[in-house]
């Protein structure tokens, strides 16, 4: 983990948030390549799970909502964790974690005490509204989920759906954690990518639909890269189930904490729409409330998860093997020399004309085995080198991150060879 932590700060992923004035708790700033990153993640999300479907819709709801959605959806009083304070030191733990007391519990010579558990509630308040003593009591939304619910018969009126139908959202949410730990792992702030899947009420089409969904969202993820045997699914006792779902499943990933859930398939049963007293007409005119399988998943843990899986070291050279569709940038371009006129020229032409279609690095500085070590911790997929050669012969050097082979490509076929190793 500190290898990764190291890289990402190194390279431009993630930054601690508002770290010159200290930092903020479970809070994390995206830099250059972590923005790329991020953005590449959530348009794939969105082009399998929404551009490529003729079942799903996709919607953009506001974080902040009437209180009233909070209340009515049980989080005010269910969203909760069990909240413990040691009573040594008076710091505060989830009681659900085991290990992590554990941990604790070995910082202290002499033995330990708890309170006993009490509910904390997640939902993070703000204020809204001008005048001091008159500000409304909001919350930031806990999960993104319920601007889906709110909107669902705007949807189904302003739309042509049939159930079964989807409404996908991608977006941040909130939650007040009480230990946010393990990186980005668990934020306060986050983004999810969420699908809510609206079926006809029956127990047999919930587990159809459950099942399906289940194997399309690990799919998805292997078909990025993410090796399989460090995935699994992970059923939820019903203790530990959420207040709204009547069963759920997690894709679990093995990190070096422990295998640790990213995303939760849930059968959500009616609970939402009943709660917001909201129901569908059918073609023959019947009115029914649908049940919703839901598929949530983490951006910011997807994108730990797939970072700490591409991650490889071979001697001194270390490899970020990312799948070239999430890669930040997909081609990094050199001159040789950076103080010969007609190779920076050459090159810059190339970097020009492939900017159109991709996101280019540019690196003239230091020899090329440095400006290789550095796109290899950045992931780049590819890095093409203009030569002097080059200069006679107008092809030049495409080196191959994961196998850092190197061939040579005529100029003017660069772009139909990208398009190929990048698809
Ligand atoms: N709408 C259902 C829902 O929100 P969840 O299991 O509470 O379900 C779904 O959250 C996903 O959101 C998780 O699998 C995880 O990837 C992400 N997530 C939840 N809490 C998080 C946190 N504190 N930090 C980062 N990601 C979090």
């Amino acid at each position: 983990m500190e290898k990764i932590v190291a890289l990402c700060k190194r390279r431009g992923f993630i930054y601690p948030g508002s770290e010159i004035y200290g930092g903020l708790t479970g809070t994390w700033d995206y830099g250059p390549l972590g923005a790329i990153f991020k953005k590449n993640l959530k348009d794939l999300w969105w082009k399998e799970m929404v551009q490529l479907r003729s079942d799903v819709v996709g919607v953009d709801a506001a974080i902040m909502m009437n209180p009233m959605v909070w209340e009515k959806s049980g989080h005010l009083k269910a969203f909760t964790d069990p909240l413990v304070e040691c009573k040594v030191c008076h710091q505060r733990f989830r009681a659900d974690k085991e290990n992590e007391i554990k941990v604790h519990e070995k910082t202290h010579k002499e033995k330990t005490e708890w309170t006993t558990p009490q509910k904390f509630n997640l939902l993070v308040k703000a204020y809204l509204g001008i005048i001091e003593g008159q500000q409304d009591e909001i919350y930031l939304r806990g999960e993104i989920t319920q601007g889906a619910f709110v909107n669902f018969e705007n949807v189904a009126s302003s739309t042509r759906v049939k159930i079964p139908f989807g409404i996908a959202q991608i977006g941040k949410a909130f939650r007040n954690e009480i230990t946010p730990g393990n990186f980005t792992f668990r934020s306060r702030e986050f983004e999810q990518m969420e699908l809510e899947f609206f079926i006809k009420p029956d127990e047999a089409e919930g587990d159809k639909w459950f099942n399906y969904w289940k194997n399309q969202r690990m799919n998805w993820y292997t078909s990025l890269g993410i090796n399989r045997e460090n995935l699994r699914f992970r059923k939820h006792e019903e203790k530990e189930r959420a207040h709204y779902a009547k069963f759920a499943e997690d894709i679990e990933y093995n990190a070096p904490f422990g295998w640790s859930e990213f995303e939760g398939i849930h059968n959500r049963g009616d609970f939402d729409l009943s709660a917001h007293n909201l129901s569908f007409i059918d073609e023959e005119g019947k009115k029914f409330t649908p049940w919703v399988i839901e598929t949530s998943g983490g951006i910011d843990r997807s994108l730990l998860f797939f970072l700490i899986d591409a991650y490889t070291e071979d001697g001194e050279r270390k490899v970020l093997k990312l799948h070239p569709k999430l890669a930040p940038y997909k081609v990094a371009v050199f001159p040789l020399l950076a103080n010969k006129e007609e190779l920076v020229s050459e090159a810059r032409k190339i970097y020009e004309s492939l900017k159109q279609d991709m996101m280019v690095a540019w690196d003239d500085r230091g020899n090329i085995g440095k400006r290789y070590f550095a796109q290899d911790e950045a992931g780049t997929p590819f890095c093409i080198t203009v030569d002097f050669q080059t200069l006679e012969d107008k092809t030049v050097t495409v080196r191959d991150r994961d196998t850092a082979k190197q061939e040579r490509v005529k100029i003017n076929e660069l772009p139909e060879y990208m398009a190929k190793k990048l698809s």
